[in-house]
């Protein structure tokens, strides 16, 4: 695959994830419980468990137990060679999923961090996790091929608002701080998840300006963006890239038909995850 895409000159990041305790005992070794900063269960975001071959049901995440010390240093040691297999296997870098309620972010909030080790505690403590992991695969494949996706906005005070879990006192103050971890690393990009469902909240301009002033790699930011609002975005100066996700599932040739302003094919939501190639492959590029 990678040597597919570097053969039309792609370039190709792997994204690393460990979902923490949004998982089930019925994807865990000998059934046991789902691991996370702390043993409390998750709320609001379903997994998803193969009830018999083939066939599969969304179903509410098991409580979790919380992680020994050694075993958080041994999941750093984890991560740093998940990177070097990425890297073996030829691609470009790797990007660490830092949000969506995921295992970094369960360190990162006191709601799900309840740890009294230095994992726990200051928003230092829980940061460290992060800090740990980004430091690592930094240092083992070069900072340079390291990028990191947050979610800062999808964490919320407001508890029915809340996405995939995740609470979190004042998600401005907390993703600062996280940013300043990657840029101490000197990692090359963030990427930024806004909020991507419908009457979303909107990403602050002060955060933007923020994040832009705190972090000075590139800075990518993605959700419900059109060619005019990503350039509009692009020409404010607050970010470098803007990324697509919907669009470019249901367009193959999404920079050419936006470079052509040609009309976009409708997204089929259906096909959107798992299953089989249909809705992968099988989208057709612009015909004139
Ligand atoms: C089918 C599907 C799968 C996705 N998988 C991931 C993923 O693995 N990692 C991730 O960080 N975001 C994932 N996302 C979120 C997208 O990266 C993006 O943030 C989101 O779709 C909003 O952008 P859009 O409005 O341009 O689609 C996924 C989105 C969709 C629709």
């Amino acid at each position: 695959m990678t040597e597919a895409v570097h053969a039309k000159e792609g370039v190709i990041f792997a994204q690393l994830w460990h979902v923490g305790r949004v998982s089930h005992t019925a994807l865990q070794p000998q059934g046991a419980a789902p691991v996370s900063a702390s043993a409390i269960a998750t709320d609001r975001v379903s997994v998803f468990i193969e009830t018999a071959p083939g066939a599969g049901a969304l179903v509410e995440p098991s409580a979790p137990r919380a992680l020994t010390t050694d075993e958080v240093q041994e999941l750093v040691q984890l991560y740093i060679q998940a990177a070097r297999n990425a890297m073996e296997a030829g691609f470009d870098g790797i990007e660490l999923h830092c949000d969506n309620g995921y295992l970094v972010n369960q360190f990162i909030s006191a709601h799900s961090n309840h740890r009294e080790d230095q994992y726990g505690g200051s928003l230092d403590n829980r940061l460290r996790f992060l800090r740990e992991v980004v430091a690592g695969v930094a240092e083992c494949i070069g900072k340079e091929k390291v990028g990191v996706r947050f979610a800062p906005l999808f964490t919320t005070t407001d508890e029915a608002r809340t996405y995939l879990g995740m609470v979190e006192e004042d998600p401005h103050a907390t993703y600062i701080e996280a940013i300043k971890v990657l840029e101490d690393v000197g990692i090359a990009y963030l990427s930024i998840a806004e909020a991507d469902w419908d009457d979303a909240p909107m990403m602050p301009e002060d955060f933007r300006r923020a994040v832009r002033s705190t972090f000075s790699g590139a800075i990518i930011y993605a959700g419900r963006y059109t060619a005019e609002s990503g350039a509009k975005l692009l020409d404010s100066g607050l970010a470098d890239l803007v990324a697509f996700g919907r669009p470019f599932i249901a367009n193959p040739d999404l920079p050419a038909r936006f470079a052509h302003d040609w009309p976009l094919n409708p997204l089929n939501p259906a096909t959107m995850y798992g299953g089989n190639a249909e809705g992968y492959v099988d989208y057709p590029v612009h015909s004139e």
